[in-house]
């Protein structure tokens, strides 16, 4: 399954910590805050990864994650000019596609729940377009789904005035292979960018979308601005330290797929034993 990491943009509401650093780099407490979302596409099976990244920014991306293979991943990594929209993620990303079914998930977006893989793995299945609901005070700040008694989408609308509904739409998205296409055949929205909730609209339109919705054992957390940024760290902080289990590892996800194996693991784990990171990888390798 392929997948696309969409990790640009000019992070402005962030000023000045992303003044030299890209925002998907920033700590959200132990970790770069793109692991989130890798680790959210992998669970759903992604293991041929596309990361969309500013220019100035992809060499900072190759150091981190290089090609993927010390995961199981095939990763390449592709340039936005400058940040015209999610949408464009599809028209950068064509050859890449190829035709084929692929999820997409937004480079800040980080998801926590017991059944995300399962769910996910659905929505990798399809069939064609599945997008994710999830119940917030506030929905004028997203895209915002309404649906009918049936569950079946009505509406859906960027960052609505008046929302129709609390059904914020997250940033996690799988398409069928026709998804290239549609992003083809956009306009520009009024402010300039290729809008991906009127991919999702297309989908509606023609019959083809499905939307899941993300109950309350989930969370979905923002990380747009410093103190939705920090509680994200705090809501990371807080599981993790009470369970001795790790959220978004790469690593650990990789290795519970069966995607590396013990000699895989153990390899990650020999540079950075020192770390606290390199001593949780440890202690998986020693329960099993
Ligand atoms: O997080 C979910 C929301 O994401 C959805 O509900 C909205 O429908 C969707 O439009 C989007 O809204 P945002 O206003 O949060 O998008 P933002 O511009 O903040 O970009 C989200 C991420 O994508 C962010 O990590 C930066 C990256 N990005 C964004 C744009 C527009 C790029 O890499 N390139 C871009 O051109």
């Amino acid at each position: 399954m392929k997948g696309i990491v969409l990790s640009g943009g000019s992070g402005t509401r962030l000023y000045p910590m992303t003044r030299a650093a890209n925002k998907q780099l920033l700590p959200i407490y132990n970790k770069p805050m793109v692991y989130y979302p890798l680790s959210t596409l992998m669970l759903a099976g992604c293991r041929q990864i596309l990361l969309v990244v500013n220019p100035q920014d992809e060499e900072a991306y190759r150091r981190l994650f290089g090609d993927g293979r010390q995961w199981g991943l095939e990763i390449s990594y592709a340039v936005q000019p400058r940040p015209g929209g999610i949408a464009e993620v599809f028209l950068i990303g064509r050859e890449f596609v190829g035709g084929d079914r692929v999820g997409l998930i937004l480079g800040d977006n980080l998801f926590y729940g017991d059944s995300l893989p399962a769910v996910a793995e659905r929505g990798a299945r399809g069939p064609g377009a599945v997008i994710y609901a999830y119940w917030v005070s506030d929905p004028s700040a997203y895209g915002v789904i309404e649906l009918d008694a049936d569950e079946r989408p009505v509406s859906i609308v960027e960052k609505p005035r008046q929302p129709h509904s609390n059904w914020a739409v997250t940033g996690l998205y799988f398409y069928d292979g026709d998804v290239c296409d549609v992003a083809a055949g956009l306009t520009r929205s009024a402010r300039g960018e290729l809008e991906i909730t009127d991919i999702n609209a297309h989908y509606m339109r023609v019959g083809r979308l499905t939307v899941e919705k993300l109950g309350r054992g989930y969370a979905w957390l923002d990380t747009g601005t410093p103190s939705s940024l920090l509680r994200a760290a705090q809501f990371v902080e807080t599981v993790e330290s009470r369970q001795g289990l790790q959220i978004g590892s790469p690593e650990e996800v990789a290795w519970r797929k069966g995607y590396i194996d013990n000699a895989g693991l153990e390899r990650l784990i020999q540079p950075i034993r020192e770390s606290e990171y390199g001593k949780y990888l440890q202690g998986l390798l020693a329960r099993g």
